[in-house]
């Protein structure tokens, strides 16, 4: 008898929970088809379908925990034009919410408050527009990432995101946000990753408090109207692995103790006012897992460090337009990843590394108006992805590289003003993607050809030594 009641009991709360996990099953599946429909059935969204058969944990998107409760909402791209539906919040384990990169409209949806568990929300490049609420923090209490990035959000970000600490990530670049920078957002000790980027800041300063973030591992604040120097208090900042302030009107030097963070892969000072050496702490580089340096368009002086030749992962190496002076270091043409190298409008004297294009896959070499000597490296486009060669303004001797002549990819070569002699490389004028050939100034001689590339618009051969007469066999737009 007691057996057979326990029996009976155990069946029944059994049912019940089949019971209650049904419904809820149900009610999942109905907000789902209910959220379709406040979004006018996107034709994205044609798998979210009310047959029974249907399994709303694998609808496009859609993602669920054991238990049937929908957790995740991914629907990047979906072409979704209509304002984000309240009936979302139904979802009540939704802790997911990416909306990314729709066309959705409207105001901050406050009523997101409703989804008590969210912790990830994305919002970027849709039509958000207005300003935040001021109680972000109590609209978004649980949330670790908050992504907003190209909206035409307005007015001031709001004090309060400095008491959201659990943030580990925050995305507000691409908006209309003003007001001054916040100094606020040096609360969120657990900020991984801050962009704030392409806003229209009041002019001001780098708040030094930033230097406390130390899990800070990404910033992009590229044009905010940063002017000041960068505080020194950034070199606290050792997980970096991207560093963007690109287009401000930063001053000063760039603070020495960015080149020992070990996991700096990007950085980009491009377009300020830095001035000063390219210094390293005590002559210890630690930064060896650069992939891309850009501080073209700056005062910067003195010669570039030697450390540059050491990173074996740089591909791209952006100093044009400072007043750097001294050699380029050999290494550099030593490195195996190395595509692009823009120098130009600097003071740079001695030779280009010998072993330039060797070891690399590079397709871009412009060291234009600087006071080199020596050579082209002759194994330029040994790799044969060499597309672009512009070392016009120099003083550079030698030959134009046989490597040049066979060389698929070869658009532009501009040598003009240098002391080139010899003859231009016989394949050269077989290149068929070759548009810019520009080498008035040398020495060079030889026989012209008899027929030049068809999509040729630019030929400038005058003050050289060559015989014979200029081709008229070429393409429609053609330059002389
Ligand atoms: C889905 O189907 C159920 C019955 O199968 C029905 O009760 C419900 O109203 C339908 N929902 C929608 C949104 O059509
Ligand atoms: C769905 O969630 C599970 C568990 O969190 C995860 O392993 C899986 O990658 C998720 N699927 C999608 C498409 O996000
Ligand atoms: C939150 O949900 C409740 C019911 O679930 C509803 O009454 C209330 O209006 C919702 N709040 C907002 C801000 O949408
Ligand atoms: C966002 O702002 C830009 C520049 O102010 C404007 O051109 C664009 O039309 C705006 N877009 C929306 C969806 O409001
Ligand atoms: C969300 O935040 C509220 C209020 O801060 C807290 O009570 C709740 O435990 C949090 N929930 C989760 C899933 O973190
Ligand atoms: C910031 O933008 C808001 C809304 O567009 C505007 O009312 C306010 O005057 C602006 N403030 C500043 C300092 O530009
Ligand atoms: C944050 O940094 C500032 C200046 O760099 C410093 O004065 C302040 O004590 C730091 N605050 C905390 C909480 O560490
Ligand atoms: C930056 O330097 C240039 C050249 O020295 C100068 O013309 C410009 O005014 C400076 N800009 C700022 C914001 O200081
Ligand atoms: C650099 O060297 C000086 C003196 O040798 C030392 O006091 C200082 O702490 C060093 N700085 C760094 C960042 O290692
Ligand atoms: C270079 O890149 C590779 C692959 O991304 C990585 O494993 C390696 O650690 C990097 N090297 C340095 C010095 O950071
Ligand atoms: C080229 O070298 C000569 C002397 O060898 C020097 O007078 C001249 O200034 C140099 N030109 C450039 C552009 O460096
Ligand atoms: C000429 O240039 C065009 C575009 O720049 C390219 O698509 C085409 O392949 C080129 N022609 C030849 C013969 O390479």
């Amino acid at each position: 008898m007691a057996a057979s009641s326990l029996l009976f009991l155990s069946l029944l709360s059994l049912m019940s929970l089949c019971f209650s996990q049904q419904t809820q099953i149900s009610s999942e599946k109905q907000t789902l088809l209910q959220i379709k429909d406040d979004w006018g059935n996107p034709s994205a969204l044609a798998s979210w379908s009310n047959s029974s058969s249907s399994d709303y944990c694998k609808w496009t998107g859609v993602n669920c925990s054991a238990d049937g409760s929908v957790t995740q909402l991914v629907l990047s791209s979906e072409d979704i034009t209509g304002g984000v539906p309240r009936s979302i919040c139904q979802l009540k384990s939704l802790s997911h919410l990416d909306l990314s990169d729709n066309e959705i409209p409207g105001s901050f949806p406050q009523f997101l408050s409703n989804c008590t568990n969210l912790q990830y929300l994305d919002l970027s490049g849709n039509y958000f527009v207005g300003v935040l609420p001021s109680n972000l923090d109590r609209v978004l209490p649980n949330i670790t990432n908050l992504y907003l990035s190209d909206n035409n959000f307005t007015g001031e970000i709001p004090s309060s995101i400095g008491k959201m600490t659990q943030l580990r990530s925050l995305w507000l670049d691409n908006n209309l946000f003003n007001g001054t920078m916040p100094r606020f957002i040096s609360n969120l000790i657990n900020l991984q990753e801050l962009t704030l980027a392409y806003n229209l800041f009041t002019p001001g300063q780098i708040p030094e408090e930033y230097g406390n973030l130390t899990e800070l591992a990404y910033i992009f604040m590229a044009s905010t109207n940063l002017e000041g120097d960068i505080p020194n208090s950034l070199t606290k900042l050792t997980q970096l692995e991207h560093l963007d302030l690109a287009y401000n009107s930063l001053h000063g030097t760039i603070p020495p103790g960015i080149w020992s963070f070990s996991n700096l892969q990007v950085l980009y000072l491009q377009q300020n006012n830095l001035s000063g050496e390219i210094a390293v702490v005590n002559g210890s580089f630690g930064a060896n897992g650069l992939v891309e340096i850009d501080l073209s368009m700056n005062q910067l002086s003195g010669s570039i460090p030697k450390s540059f030749g050491k990173l074996q992962n740089l591909s791209v190496l952006f100093l044009y337009y400072n007043n750097l002076s001294g050699e380029i270091p050999a290494g550099i043409g030593l490195l195996p990843k190395l595509t692009d190298i823009r120098l130009f409008n600097n003071k740079l004297t001695g030779v280009l590394p010998p072993e330039l294009g060797k070891n690399s896959p590079l397709w871009n070499l412009e060291v234009f108006n600087n006071m080199l000597s020596g050579e082209i490296p002759s194994n330029i486009c040994y790799k044969g992805t060499f597309t672009y060669l512009s070392v016009y303004n120099n003083n550079l001797t030698g030959s134009i590289p046989k490597s040049l002549g066979q060389c698929p990819h070869l658009n532009g070569i501009q040598v003009y003003n240098n002391h080139l002699s010899g003859e231009v490389p016989d394949g050269l004028w077989q290149m068929q993607n070759l548009s810019t050939v520009v080498m008035n100034n040398n020495m060079l001689s030889g026989q012209l050809p008899s027929s030049l590339p068809w999509n040729l618009t630019r030929l400038e051969i005058q003050n050289n030594r060559f015989s014979g007469s200029v081709p008229t066999s070429a393409g429609p737009t053609l330059r002389i």
